[in-house]
């Protein structure tokens, strides 16, 4: 039972809404957990003492949606994007193809490669969808090697009707059936994505309803593409997150506000299709709850970065550095219903970041520098 004080943090970004900021803190971790914060010098004592040298410290970054086992690989489409091509779902296929020819070792070796970059920019929370597998094994072993790595994993075998299928009637029987027992015992939520060209609204609530009858909780990708019926189906069914949330109507912000359904920003996506970003302005002033995330993954987001999605939000969605912070952090915990992650509050898990800079705002003023010095994870260094 070792404890260790933080020491000397020039800026301490607790996420408590009472106390959100401490210039000159100390924060105290005992098996895992923040047992005090306060001023520096006001401290109880610890073990151990780690000087922080007037750095900024702030919770590891929660990063409530990534799709982080597949094979292959779509730089080829990002070329012809960038040259003015549009992006449509459909590159999905092209990694279902690579993921299926793909053994378990190499997809899983792929994972952990990803989730160590990720930890290495400060996050130590990560949701992990399935979808790229879109048979009843293949998206089974994709949600196990999932598991291997996060408990929030995600079954999305409602990513698209993939091409084999004989209908797409008869593939969401399968999604809703055989797939969802299949890969239930894996997972802790269901996704669907509900857009054109991949799920409609019913075939969305459907397959969604069945998963929660299996035990799993609801969270949807709505309204990326073009304004749909995604926002108001997670209204509709409570589900935790709405991700991605580019095209909304008022209708939709409002049924957001009031059903509480979490806003997901994937700004990754945007920069990496070339599309216009999500208004979070509007979102937070209706009182909806905004999380940033990465969307990591082989087609659309191809970043593992949370100081850059934090950058890109303040750049080009509007929110101050306190508010993507915030987002990065506290948001993406809600996003995921998790009240032990994402603040360093007295009892929270002791995931924290050390950042090389006096203050969170480098994070949107100092773009692409790798200012994560350390990580810790449950009160032991992680990087
Ligand atoms: O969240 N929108 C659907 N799924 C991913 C993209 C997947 C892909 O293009 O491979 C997303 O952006
Ligand atoms: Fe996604």
């Amino acid at each position: 039972m070792t404890s260790t004080v933080f020491d000397r943090i020039g800026l301490l970004y607790t996420g408590d809404p009472e106390r959100e900021e401490v210039a000159g803190a100390a924060l105290v971790v005992e098996d895992g957990r923040v047992v005090w914060t306060g001023r520096a010098g006001d401290d109880p004592g610890a073990d151990e003492r780690v000087d922080v040298g007037g750095r900024c410290v702030v919770p590891g970054f929660v990063d409530s949606h990534a799709h982080l086992v597949f094979a292959g690989d779509r730089t080829a489409e990002f070329t012809a994007r960038m040259s003015g091509e549009r992006y449509t779902a459909g590159g999905i296929r092209t990694t279902v193809e690579a993921t299926r020819a793909a053994t378990v070792p190499e997809l899983a070796a792929g994972t952990a490669a990803l989730v160590a970059e990720m930890l290495a920019q400060g996050t130590t929370t990560v949701e992990i969808k399935s979808g790229y597998g879109l048979t009843v094994e293949d998206e089974r072993r994709c949600l196990e090697i999932a598991r291997g790595f996060t408990e929030e994993t995600t079954y999305l075998g409602a990513h698209v009707v993939p091409s084999d299928a004989a209908s797409a009637d008869d593939y969401v029987r399968t999604v809703t059936g055989e797939m969802l027992a299949a890969c239930a015992p894996y997972a802790r939520w269901v996704d669907v994505f509900c857009e054109r060209g991949a799920f409609d609204a019913d075939q969305s609530r459907e397959i969604l309803t069945a998963g929660v009858k299996a035990g799993l909780l609801p969270r949807v990708h709505a309204n990326q593409l073009g304004e749909g019926p995604g926002a108001l189906l997670a209204a509709e069914l409570g589900a935790a997150s709405a991700d991605h949330c580019t095209h909304l109507t008022d209708a939709d912000v409002e049924a957001l506000a009031s059903a509480g359904v979490v806003a997901t920003l994937l700004p990754g996506a945007e920069f990496s299709t070339r599309s216009p970003y999500p208004d979070a302005r509007r979102l937070l002033e209706a009182g909806v709850t905004v999380a940033l995330a990465t969307d990591c993954n082989p087609g659309s987001s191809f970043t593992s970065s949370m100081p850059f999605c934090v950058a890109l939000a303040v750049r080009e969605m509007g929110l101050t550095p306190l508010e993507a912070v915030r987002a990065a952090t506290g948001g993406g915990a809600a996003a995921l219903r998790r009240t032990d992650v994402g603040a360093l509050t007295v009892g929270a898990r002791a995931d924290l970041v050390i950042l090389d800079a006096p203050s969170y705002v480098h994070l949107a003023y100092r773009p692409g520098v790798p200012l994560v010095l350390q990580v810790w994870k449950e009160g032991r260094r992680a990087v």
